[in-house]
């Protein structure tokens, strides 16, 4: 019997061992803990649109904030002198707020190319879409895959100076030495002169940044435990959502805002034939929201190999995206 898989299947059960594992190593560990990058399965995508429109979530009205009143100094930081570039946008989405800045370009007859890259081939051809219709004299090359092999697909399809948008504060979903291990991988994957700008979330009032994550509505609370919901469907699981529940914590010291899942009781959960036991009120660390200090993130920056280029805050100076460029 021949049991060759075709490609795509094999690309989905890799996607299912590479689920699985770090799933089990998670469940497994003392704390529990699971990766936020799981969320975002087609309901995960939807509550997250749905967060972004909360009235307490503020984050993605500050970048716009910039990207939309701020769209001409946001183009004299990033853009290299007169010289054609590619824009590489990591995690690029629906391109909501970028797009401000493409139509600013576009209207100005700068050339450059722009490459959004995303691990959803969909989510990539909605964009290509979008903009062909809106901007049809934007030159676009999607690229599909992780970051730093799209970034070695980009350096191989043009030498032209490169400009990174890595924005909405994705970066503080990593804890800060995943963050100072992430701009130091970056850097390596670009040249002399290239730069990199960043979205970061700042510190502020401690409440101000607890009800962003701490929603009313619980919203939040449903894109927490919709991962528990993608574990049973993906993986044969069994968990109990109503025996889950969410808890946001917020540091003003060390700036790490936290979500967990509570175990509201005893219980034993069956994942892919493995039993995993939880005690009452035994946590699973679910995700870190990362706020900085401009200091912190000067310290981010140098630490990693780029100067300082400025840095344009919304009008609340909630929000900063901070220009880097390599040494
Ligand atoms: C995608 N990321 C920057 C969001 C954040 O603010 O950490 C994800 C999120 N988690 C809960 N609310 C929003």
């Amino acid at each position: 019997m021949n049991l060759q898989l075709d490609p795509a299947s094999k690309i989905e059960n890799s996607h299912i061992d590479h689920f699985w594992s770090d799933i089990a190593e998670g469940l497994k560990s003392s704390p529990k803990h699971l990766s936020s990058k799981y969320f975002y399965d087609k309901t995960g995508d939807h509550l997250f649109q749905k967060i972004m429109a909360m009235p307490e979530y503020y984050l993605t009205k500050c970048e716009l904030d910039i990207f939309k009143n701020k769209t001409a100094a946001l183009a004299d930081l990033i853009i290299p002198e007169n010289e054609p570039f590619d824009l590489i946008e990591l995690g690029a989405g629906d391109a909501m707020k970028s797009t401000y800045l493409l139509k600013y370009l576009v209207e100005k007859n700068i050339d450059f190319t722009y490459m959004p890259i995303d691990i959803s081939g969909n989510i990539l051809s909605i964009l290509n879409e979008k903009l062909k219709s809106q901007l049809p004299a934007l030159e676009i090359v999607s690229l599909k895959g992780e970051y730093f092999e799209m970034l070695k697909k980009a350096a191989s399809l043009s030498s032209r100076r490169k400009v990174i948008l890595f924005l909405g504060s994705n970066i503080g979903n990593m804890n800060i030495e995943e963050a100072e291990h992430f701009c130091s991988d970056l850097n390596k994957h670009l040249n002399s002169g290239d730069i990199v700008l960043t979205g970061f979330d700042l510190k502020k009032n401690p409440h101000i940044i607890l009800n962003a994550y701490n929603d009313k509505a619980g919203i939040t609370a449903a894109f927490n435990l919709n991962l528990l919901t993608r574990i049973n469907r993906e993986l044969g699981g069994d968990f109990n959502l109503n025996q889950f529940e969410h808890y946001q914590t917020y540091d003003p010291v060390s700036g790490a805002c936290r979500s967990y899942l509570v175990s509201l009781t005893d219980q034993k959960v069956t994942v892919k034939n493995e039993i995993i036991s939880f005690v009452e009120n035994e946590l699973i660390d679910m995700e870190i929201s990362q706020k900085f200090s401009d200091e912190k993130i000067r310290e981010l920056g140098e630490g990693s190999g780029f100067n300082m280029i400025g840095e344009l805050k919304d009008s609340k100076k909630w929000f900063v995206d901070t220009a880097w460029q390599v040494k």
